[in-house]
């Protein structure tokens, strides 16, 4: 399954993290420091730091992204943010479904669907969460909500529409608790995500579809994690707000040949 076309992307998520001072400090550190990265980088910063960062970033290849949108364009949603203001903000990307919008704020797959569509109609990258709770994996239903939420999130597009999307697996029983997939377990769920899109999709948008990694993350484990063939990048949390860290992940050495 592995592809050539699979082009390796670290994203990292700073939550509800950092003052714009410091926002302004840790995106210098990281375009300073990424040169040479063998794959694309992009940090998803909260709505108020999005138009600092990316006066930050101009000229450089790290992406900017924010960490979620509202489904409409614009109109009487107080307190929401749209798709097009993300852009206009000088975003290129967007998170979407993240473990703690789904759990904390009651998302739904069919809202999951209708802020890709958003996403995508606004030329936003969307980064799509998925990923079972400790209690469904050890009831043996992995697979059957990681099917779910795609089938739902993804429901009724064309696949040439759905040609940016990414996809982050990030089970919630390792997010922020320093337990990581063993990259076994890692490289079983990408398989399965990938095989699943390829029975909705096809094959060809399936294999060239990337599928991020993430859950502690850290620079001990990115490599091991990379190596695995169907791991295609990584969604980075609380590592990504410490920059020696980060760039160390940033710059993961998975053996030559492995993947790509
Ligand atoms: P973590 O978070 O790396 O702190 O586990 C990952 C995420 O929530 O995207």
């Amino acid at each position: 399954m592995s592809s050539n076309l699979r082009k390796p992307l670290i994203a990292g998520n700073w939550k509800m993290h950092l003052t714009l001072a410091e926002s302004v400090a840790l995106a210098r550190t990281v375009k300073e420091g990424s040169a040479n990265a063998p794959g694309e980088i992009a940090i998803c910063v909260p709505f108020t730091a999005l138009s600092v960062v990316a006066e930050v970033l101009k000229g450089s290849p790290v992406k900017l992204g924010a960490q979620d949108l509202h489904w409409e364009s614009h109109g009487a949603y107080t307190g929401e943010i749209s798709a097009s203001q993300i852009k206009d903000a000088g975003a290129q990307m967007t998170l979407i479904a993240h473990s703690e919008r789904r759990r904390l704020f009651n998302e739904t797959d069919a809202a999951v669907n209708k802020k890709i569509k958003a996403a995508l109609a606004a030329q936003l990258i969307p980064v799509l969460c998925i990923g079972e709770t400790l209690e469904e994996r050890e009831a043996s239903r992995t697979f059957k909500v990681l099917q779910t939420q795609l089938e739902e999130g993804l429901k009724g597009f064309a696949p040439t529409d759905l040609a940016p999307l990414v996809i982050a697996y990030e089970p919630v029983w390792a997010i922020g608790t320093g337990k990581t997939a063993t990259p076994d377990q890692a490289q079983e769920a990408h398989l399965f995500i990938r095989k699943t899109c390829s029975r909705l999709y096809g094959e060809a948008w399936a294999s060239g579809l990337r599928i991020l990694y993430g859950g502690s993350v850290t620079p001990e484990n990115v490599d091991s994690l990379m190596s695995q063939p169907d791991v295609d990048g990584a969604l980075v949390g609380g590592a990504s707000l410490k920059p020696v860290g980060f760039l160390r992940i940033v710059h993961f050495q998975s053996p030559a040949g492995a993947k790509r």
